[in-house]
Order: structure tokens, then sequence, then C-alpha cells
């Protein structure tokens, strides 16, 4: 059995007033059985990791580069997150891909470099409206989830994947679960094809996830938790969601 996972991604919102209130307001509804993590934006990492040491709820960071070090100005390497505490960090964010132009082998390399500093990565992967529109769903989430598996081999098991369909992101349209589970199942068995233990492995959805419809979603088989969003940024709201994952 799969223990689910609920991880907030904060994107480019927060103040240190704003993540001092979120934070509390989370550990005091917590704990909840299942796993739960946020991602915040990097200038408030450090200070995420120093409020929530001793709680359950871990954290990560929304990227990191696919280089090591060196003369990349503007980039956070994996080392630099790993040194202190962080657990996962998401890679091939739809938004990324989309407004920095990220390829799937640069998305993989990342995944890559994640995981040679022993943080879970997880891979986003998802179809536009357009893509959906024209029957592409099956093609374009499998493309890019080979990119991975190729470059990840064997590793492939230990990363996260969320599946997000771009029309559903901030947009109110959530994927049905059954629409959801399709696009699961599918990359389950992708993964199983290059994996043994993709039994074990964990596929989040994420795509305006509520309050109000994340029981559906979390209760299909091959959904394991989700990736959330605006409902992240307020106590109350994760809280719901991750109470429903639980
Ligand atoms: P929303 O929950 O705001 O739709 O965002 C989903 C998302 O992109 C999480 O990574």
């Amino acid at each position: 059995m799969r223990r689910k996972l609920v991880v907030g991604n904060w994107k480019m919102n927060g103040s240190h007033a704003a993540n001092a209130e979120l934070l509390a307001g989370l550990q005091a509804e917590g704990p909840w059985v299942a796993e739960v993590a946020v991602c915040a934006p990097f200038p408030y990492l450090a200070e995420v990791a120093l409020s929530l040491q001793g709680s359950p709820i871990a954290w990560g960071a929304q990227d990191c580069s696919a280089h090591e070090s060196g003369a990349y100005t503007g980039e956070v390497g994996a080392a630099m997150l790993a040194e202190f505490g962080c657990r996962y960090v998401i890679v091939g964010h739809s938004e990324r891909r989309a407004f920095h132009q990220e390829s799937d082998q640069l998305v993989a390399d990342k995944a890559k470099a994640a995981l040679a500093h022993r943080l879970t990565p997880i891979v986003c992967v998802g179809e536009t409206l357009a893509e959906r529109d024209a029957g592409q769903t099956t093609a374009v989430v499998k493309r890019q989830m080979s990119a991975v598996i190729h470059t990840l081999a064997h590793c492939i098991s230990q990363v996260v994947v969320a599946y997000e369909p771009v029309w559903a992101i901030g947009t109110g349209k959530t994927a049905t679960p059954e629409q959801a589970q399709a696009v699961h199942a599918l990359l389950r068995a992708q993964l199983r094809a290059a994996s043994e233990h993709a039994g074990d492995m964990k596929i989040l959805y994420g795509g305006s996830v509520k309050a109000d419809n994340a029981a559906s979603l979390f209760s299909q088989a091959d959904i394991d938790g989700g990736l959330i969003g605006g409902a992240s940024l307020k106590a109350g709201d994760f809280a719901a969601i991750c109470r429903a994952a639980s």
C-alpha cells in the first residue's frame, strides 16, 4: 500500500509574514496520516526549514540546476539544497517548460542532478489543452516520462511523478477522477516496463485540486496524492486536502 503524499507548490508567492502564518497554521492543523511537504521559493527555504524543525512536514524547492556548480548565474545547485536538509525538488513544472523553454532532456538532467544529492525529484508531466483536443495526451506524457526513464535508468523508481494537465492548472477546471486515473494508469504501465518497483512509486495529480474534489481524486487506484498550487497558500484549505488524503 503506497502512503499518500500531498505537496504544496507555493510558486512565486509568500513573504516573511505570510509564510510564518501559513506554517504555524499548518503545524496546528497536522499531523496527518498522509506525508506532507511544502515547496517554497528559494529565498525562503532556510526560514521554512527552521520553522519546520521537528515537524513531520517536509520541505522542498521548486527547481534546481542540471549542473553541479560553476558559471551558471541565477541557478541553484542540488548540492546547495541538500546541504541544508531539503527533501524534495520539483522539476519540469509546466510553467518552467513553457516560460523557460525547458526541454524533456533538461528536465531529466535536473532529476538526475537532484538524485545525485539524495533529493527526491517530483517530475511533472502533462499535456496542454490543444494537445488533449488533438488526441495527443498519451503521446505527450509518455514522451516527457520517457526522457526521464532513459536518463535515470534503474534509479527511476526513486522519483515521484506528478501528472499536471496544463489546462487544469490555476483554471478551476480539474480533470475528472476518471480522466486523471486513465493517465496515471498509463504512466504506471510505462514505469512498470522500466522498473520492477513501479508499484511502489508515487504518482501525484495536480491541477485545481481543492478540499471539495481531493477525496474523489485520491480514491483512484493510481493517484497517490496531489501537487497543490493555489489551495496550498491557505492553511485551512491545504490541511483539508491533507485530511482528504489520509
Ligand atoms: P493549482 O492547484 O493552482 O491549479 O496549481 C497546480 C500546480 O501547478 C501545482 O504545481
